[in-house]
C-alpha cells in the first residue's frame, strides 16, 4: 500500500493534471484576445471607407489599374472625377446605389454562375474587375454597353468563345444601374492582384 502511494507522488512534474489545466486554460484565454484582435483588424480593413476598401462616393471618379513594379501586380487606382452616368453622387446616395446593386446580385443569385471577389461559380466570368473588362471595348461605350448587357444578356452575347449564355434574369433599367455601380466600385477594391493575369480595357491616359 505504502508503495502505490509513493509511486503516485513520484509522477513528473510535467505530467501534473493541473498543470495540463492551466496551460489549457491560458492558451484559450490567449487565442481569445488575439482572435478578437484580429476580428477588429479585419472589420476596419473591409470596411468601406478604409485604404483597401474605397468609399461608395468612388464611383464620381474614374477608376484604372495600374502596374505596381514593387507589389508585382496592377493595383487599382483612382483618378479624377468620372461620375457614373454623368451624375456626381453624395456619400450617402452612392451608398444608397451600391447597396441596391449588392442586393440585387444577391437576390438574382449571380453567383450561381460567377465569382465575386473569389467566391461562387466558374461557370462565368469573375465579376470582382468586370468594370475594367476589355469586353466593353472602350470606356466611352462602357456604360450604355453594361447597361444594355445586363438588362438583355442573350441579345448582347459575347460568350468570348465559350459558347456559354447568360440568361435574362428580368433585371430593369434601374437594377442595371445600381448593378454598374455595385461592380464599379467593386473594381476600385485592393484584393492583392486577384483576379491573376487579369488585363484591363485599355486606358486612357490619366492626366
Ligand atoms: C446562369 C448563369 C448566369 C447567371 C445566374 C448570371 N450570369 Fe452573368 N454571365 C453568364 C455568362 C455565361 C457570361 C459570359 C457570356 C457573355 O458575356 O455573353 C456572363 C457575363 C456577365 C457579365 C459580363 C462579364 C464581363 O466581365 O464582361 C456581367 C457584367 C454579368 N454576367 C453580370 C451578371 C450579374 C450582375 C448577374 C446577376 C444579376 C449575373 N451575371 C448572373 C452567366 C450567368
Amino acid at each position: 500500500m505504502a508503495e502505490e502511494t509513493g509511486a503516485t507522488n513520484a509522477q513528473p512534474w510535467w505530467a501534473a493534471e493541473s498543470l495540463w489545466r492551466k496551460c489549457a486554460i491560458w492558451v484559450t484565454a490567449v487565442m481569445v484576445v488575439v482572435l478578437m484582435g484580429l476580428t477588429f483588424d479585419t472589420v476596419r480593413q473591409i470596411t468601406a471607407g478604409g485604404e483597401r476598401v474605397p468609399a461608395y462616393s468612388v464611383i464620381n471618379n474614374k477608376v484604372f489599374y495600374e502596374y505596381d513594379a514593387e507589389r508585382g501586380y496592377q493595383v487599382p487606382r483612382i483618378g479624377g472625377e468620372e461620375p457614373l452616368f454623368g451624375q456626381a453622387l453624395t456619400e450617402a446616395e452612392a451608398e444608397a446605389l451600391v447597396t441596391k446593386g449588392k442586393l440585387t446580385v444577391q437576390a438574382k443569385n449571380c453567383m450561381n454562375c460567377h465569382t465575386l471577389l473569389g467566391n461562387g461559380s466558374y461557370y462565368a466570368p469573375d465579376l470582382t474587375k468586370a468594370w475594367l473588362d476589355p469586353a466593353w471595348i472602350h470606356e466611352s461605350q462602357r456604360e450604355s454597353l453594361m447597361l444594355a448587357f445586363l438588362q438583355d444578356p442573350p441579345g448582347n452575347a459575347r460568350t468570348f468563345g465559350s459558347g456559354r449564355r447568360m440568361p435574362d434574369l428580368d433585371i430593369t433599367e434601374e437594377e442595371s444601374r445600381a448593378i454598374v455601380a455595385f461592380l464599379k466600385w467593386m473594381a476600385t477594391i485592393d484584393t492583392n492582384g486577384f483576379p491573376r493575369g487579369f488585363t484591363p480595357l485599355e486606358q486612357e491616359d490619366e492626366s
